[in-house]
């Protein structure tokens, strides 16, 4: 099958997961234990007794898929529904469900964020920072991850690389096919360029000179071409399976890497012990290790992220200053200049041909042969058609990103392919010629692009996700010479570099970032290196993105402020347990999650807002008015000194914003202080979005919260 787009992709999988399986048929489940138990047999001895008793018709060893029992305790198994049923209702068990189906989701990208190549780095703290990618594994020959000058990995590293060469680059490869996908070898290597691009885009080395057919030149690099890369192989052909995820994350933390990236998500929100992805990160989390995730491409409807964990760090996809068009022509006056937005990749444009209008939902191979067709809508019936160019009109969604296609391409607006239309019907014979794509600059970035998923937090309203908006559009990054560059499985051109957009690509952005504030402050839990992130975020403009931060978050991501971001909103394990108890969180569930038989504590008068989080969101009723209390705990990490912070407060005119105390004084480093910040106003509309900041300056750092109250949308 040909893909439309890689945002089509995600949604033609998701429509092939809706197909339920027959009643007694055995399927994959995810039994999840929470934290390790300490009991007198092994781990997987609990698990086989515990399938012993309940299967029918088949042994344990022949149910057990995975037996999760390093960072975390669970697993997986092929059982039939009514056996599903009967362990969720045995003791110790958190949560039972059937495996899903999860999808994956660059050059002048780090120079857009003011981020130079000759920044000021700590080479030997980077060093030894090890970032785990769950991905589609990696093409370890990319010029983008040579071990050249490496030392060996770092002596906390425990990581081992199976049916893979390694090198002190690439430290640690593993892979999970638990589906028993055989179109690709049993090996971590890539095949399909998405693992390849996103751990270039966060750790590759700096690669001069890297460019897709002279498109978007530069030095092609990640955030930390010093840190080591350790992958975990857990996308296949058909998608990334949640057992696989989990066991990935299973052996990430136990192997030692400090930061887990995953560029894949589900396609809706799902509740945290459902989604595996949240069960990991929980777990490194509480292991001290940060999970970095994308927010997902099925923007722009309201509450389409699907990454939505407080314990995770969340990025939406924005623009750069630089985007990819290319330009069609045609005779004078009906379009002497077509936008177009779709990255066309031949080397040499395309000379004058005949231009005809067709619906594009069925053609011949006779009627488009040689020529370059007109559709009304995105489609790749004229590629595979035999069709000599397209160009396609859009209603603009889809207009302000670029994609690769098998053969020249452009996407126009509605009115400019009226227009073309119009030249069609109006001379017997219409000409139109496609340019080579280039490279224009673009005043308006950053802006936060349509097919990136927006807010709310569907799970937990008042926790803001996505968190952070990073370069995910037209980026130039490492690809696998074997993988298709447009997508198509026909298409076999191979390339070293690609141009791909998504919040796939945004996300290494942000891990590259957080591995950058890990080499200064190895010490940091991962609430911190969260907080600094988000705190220093550049805001973005609302007027360009109507959603304001349930588009972009805090805004763009700045990880030169962020290694010295003055405070920091810290948290514990114990907090984000809290913050489950005060949103109603069942606390036996709770209880054995942790392991921590102490759990929650009266949540008399707290709310999840209470929650140490850098950001605020407030979910209130429309049409009524609203007051509600924001309590944080900021640590100084600034100056080792008698230092001053003042709170700065910026809010739309429908909010009124209270902050108490207005002054924090602080005489040490890791001195910690409370204030309270009271919002109230209304009534709102339904529809409504209403953004406020809160800065905490001492001269010197800028500590910027931001915050946003919204009403229900009935999108
Ligand atoms: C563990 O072993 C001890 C001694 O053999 C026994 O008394 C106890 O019941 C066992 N506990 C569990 C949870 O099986
Ligand atoms: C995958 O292959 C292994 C070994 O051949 C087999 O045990 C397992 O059942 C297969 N899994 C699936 C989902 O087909
Ligand atoms: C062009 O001509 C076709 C066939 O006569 C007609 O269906 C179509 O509406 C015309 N389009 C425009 C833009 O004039
Ligand atoms: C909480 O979960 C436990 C174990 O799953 C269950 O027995 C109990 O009924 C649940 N309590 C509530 C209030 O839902
Ligand atoms: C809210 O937005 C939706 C989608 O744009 C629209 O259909 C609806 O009419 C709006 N409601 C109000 C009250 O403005």
């Amino acid at each position: 099958m040909a893909a439309i787009s890689h945002i089509a992709l995600t949604i033609l999988a998701s429509l092939l997961l809706a197909s339920a399986a027959a009643d007694e048929e055995r399927k994959v489940y995810i039994v999840y234990m929470g934290d390790q138990t300490s009991s007198n047999c092994s781990t997987l001895d609990q698990h086989l007794g515990l399938l012993k008793e309940i299967l029918v018709g088949c042994t344990p060893g022949e149910s057990l898929v995975y037996s999760y029992t390093k960072s975390f305790n669970g697993f997986a198994a092929k059982l039939t529904i009514s056996e599903a049923e009967k362990i969720a209702e045995m003791k110790g068990i958190v949560s039972v469900f059937a495996s899903r189906m999860l999808k994956t989701r660059t050059t002048r990208s780090w120079d857009f964020l003011q981020f130079p190549q000759n920044v000021y780095r700590n080479i030997p703290l980077e060093r030894d920072v090890i970032i785990g990618m769950l991905d589609t594994g990696i093409w370890p020959e990319s010029e983008s991850f040579s071990d050249e000058g490496f030392g060996p990995p770092p002596s906390k590293w425990r990581g081992v690389c199976v049916n893979f060469k390694c090198n002190n680059k690439v430290i640690g490869a593993r892979y999970y096919n638990s589906v028993n996908d055989t179109t690709q070898e049993a090996s971590p290597r890539d095949f399909e360029g998405h693992g390849t691009h996103t751990s270039s885009a966060a750790a590759g080395r700096g690669v001069p000179g890297a460019s897709l057919y002279g498109l978007a030149g530069g030095t092609a690099r990640g955030a930390v071409p010093s840190a080591r890369i350790a992958v975990y192989k857990v996308c296949w052909s058909f998608g990334c399976a949640d057992q696989d995820i989990l066991a990935a994350f299973d052996d990430a933390i136990a192997d030692g890497v400090d930061i887990i990236s995953v560029s894949l998500g589900h396609f809706f929100p799902i509740d945290y012990f459902g989604d595996t992805i949240a069960i990991g990160a929980f777990h490194a989390m509480k292991n001290g290790v940060l999970t970095s995730a994308s927010a997902g491409n099925n923007g722009p409807g309201h509450g389409t992220v699907s990454n939505i964990a407080p314990w995770m760090l969340v990025t939406a996809a924005s623009s750069t200053d630089r985007r990819i068009i290319d330009r069609v022509r045609c005779a004078k006056p009906y379009c002497s200049r077509g936008w177009i937005t779709v990255v066309e990749i031949e080397t040499s444009e395309l000379y004058v041909l005949v231009l005809i209008y067709r619906d594009c939902s069925q053609l011949d191979n006779e009627v488009v042969a040689g020529k370059i067709v007109l559709c009304n809508f995105i489609s790749d019936v004229p590629f595979l058609a035999g069709a000599k160019g397209v160009v396609m009109m859009d209603d603009g969604t889809n207009l302000d990103t670029s994609y690769t296609w098998p053969a020249p391409a452009a996407v126009v607006s509605n009115s400019d392919g009226k227009k073309l239309a119009q030249y069609i019907n109006k001379s017997k014979n219409a000409v139109a010629n496609i340019h080579k794509s280039e490279a224009v600059y673009n005043p308006k970035a950053p802006v936060v692009a349509t097919f990136s998923s927006r807010g709310p937090n569907i799970i937990t309203p008042d926790i803001l996700k996505p968190d952070i908006s990073a370069p995910g559009v037209e980026i130039l990054a490492a690809w696998s010479p074997l993988a298709s560059v447009s997508g198509f499985t026909d298409d076999t051109r191979s390339v070293n570099y690609n141009i791909i957009s998504g919040t796939s690509m945004a996300c290494p952005h942000v891990t590259g970032a957080a591995a950058y504030v890990k080499s200064f402050h190895p010490n940091w839990s991962p609430a911190a290196i969260m907080s600094a992130l988000i705190t220093t975020a550049k805001p973005m403009n609302p007027s360009l993105n109507k959603d304001a931060e349930l588009a972009y978050g805090a805004g763009q991501l700045n990880p030169v402020k962020a290694i010295d971001p003055g405070l920091i909103y810290d948290a514990t394990a114990r907090d984000y347990v809290q913050m489950l108890c005060d949103a109603g969180y069942n606390k036996s569930m709770i209880r054995i999650i942790t392991g921590d038989e102490r759990c929650c504590s009266a949540s008399v008068g707290r709310s999840v807002r209470d929650l140490n989080y850098p950001s605020m969101a407030f979910h209130v009723k429309a049409n009524e008015k609203f007051v509600g209390t924001f309590s944080r705990t900021v640590t100084n990490v600034g100056d080792n000194g008698c230092s001053k912070y003042a709170a700065r407060i910026k809010a739309d005119h429908r909010l009124n914003v209270v902050i108490y105390p207005k002054t924090l004084l602080f005489g040490r480093l890791f001195e910690k202080k409370e204030f309270t910040v009271t919002v109230s106003g209304g009534p709102l509309p339904v529809n409504s979005t209403a953004s406020a900041s809160i800065t905490w300056s001492d001269g010197k750092h800028s500590v910027r919260s931001a915050m946003v109250v919204y009403t229900d949308f009935t999108d």
